[in-house]
């Protein structure tokens, strides 16, 4: 059987030359994303999808694929662009990207939590400006890290590798699962760190970071009742979904100065960013840089492409989040 492979944009050369050697690969010429209709037009016929971050997969792209689809192959450890209940329903396997990208997306934190906590980009901002300074006890004074706790939200993959960044510059972490009920588990902890529950995790961290994947229960589980809870001298980071933070409470919340300050990788409505934040000093704000170093992203697609000349060859995919035969 021939394989119709269907890119929703392109792939770096290396990868594109393992699906070259699965079947024939189809790629629009452009490199934007593509709107549900342009997808759905693109994918008749396609025994694989390889989707990226803003494409939805839903039922209707699925149904528009047709019968002999059989796997969709997201470029992303994140999934939530994929109705993977519909994909289920229709027998479609779905993988994603994970491990590739932990020490990219956790390194991005760290800069975030340096960034946000030691005043860089206000700084930088000042100077661009021409503005006068001068060194002086008393100037842009940020918060030192050493003694401070981390709170990690998701002790998977990411969290616990930089809860071992935040460890090495004297922090404490603590972490806690996404589920407000869930109770704390310490399993994996690193010496130092210790497990918690969501609601002692937000009220007691100096920096809450988040690491968990965006599902109906976490959209917006940090909401303005969290925000209150927070200490006033706390700030949050967010280098996983954008929609779990309620953005319109962040803003609040940080116009009140019921928080000192966020540092945000990814936004609710992305690109686009709520009115208001950018103009905060204490904002640190950078377009879902996440995972973006060249040989990290290289890797998230060569990992998506493996999956997908696995599965066509009948093996199991190396990352596989659904396969038939799962449940
Ligand atoms: C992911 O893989 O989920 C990241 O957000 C992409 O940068």
């Amino acid at each position: 059987m021939s394989e119709r492979i269907v890119l929703t944009r392109p792939l770096p050369p290396s990868a594109r030359a393992i699906l070259e050697a699965a079947g024939e690969v189809v790629a629009p010429d452009g490199i934007e994303p593509l709107a549900p209709d342009a997808i759905r037009r693109l994918v008749p016929g396609a025994t694989a999808i390889v989707a990226q971050l803003y494409d939805t997969i839903d039922g209707e792209v699925l149904d528009a694929a047709g019968e002999e689809l059989r796997i969709v192959a997201n470029v992303a450890a994140g999934y939530n662009n994929i109705d993977v209940a519909a994909a289920k329903a229709r027998g479609v396997a779905v993988t994603n990207t994970p491990g590739v990208l932990t020490d990219a997306t956790a390194d991005l934190a760290l800069a975030l939590i340096l960034t946000v906590t030691r005043r860089l980009g206000e700084g930088e901002r000042l100077l661009r400006r021409g503005e006068p300074w001068s060194w002086d006890l008393e100037f842009m004074l940020g918060t030192g890290l050493r003694g401070r706790t981390l709170g990690v939200v998701g002790w998977g993959q990411i969290g616990r590798a930089v809860a071992d960044r935040a460890l090495a510059f004297g922090m404490r972490v603590v972490h806690a699962s996404a589920r407000p009920d869930a109770e704390p588990r310490g399993e994996g902890d690193p010496p130092g760190g210790a497990a918690t529950s969501l609601d002692e995790l937000i009220r007691t961290a100096d920096v809450v970071s988040l690491h968990c994947p965006l599902t109906p229960e976490t959209r917006h589980l940090i909401n303005a009742e969290r925000f209150a809870a927070m200490r006033s001298d706390a700030f949050l980071v967010n280098t996983s979904r954008g929609p779990i933070v309620d953005e319109e409470a962040l803003l609040a919340a940080l116009r009140e100065g019921r928080i000192a300050g966020a540092a945000l990788d990814v936004f609710e409505r992305e690109p686009a960013v709520t009115p208001g934040l950018l103009e905060l000093e204490n904002v640190v704000a950078v377009p879902h840089l996440g995972s973006a170093t060249r040989e990290t992203r290289e890797a998230m697609a060569r990992l998506a492409a493996e999956n997908v000349a696995a599965y066509l060859a009948g093996r199991t995919p190396p990352t596989p989040v659904w396969t038939p035969g799962d449940d």
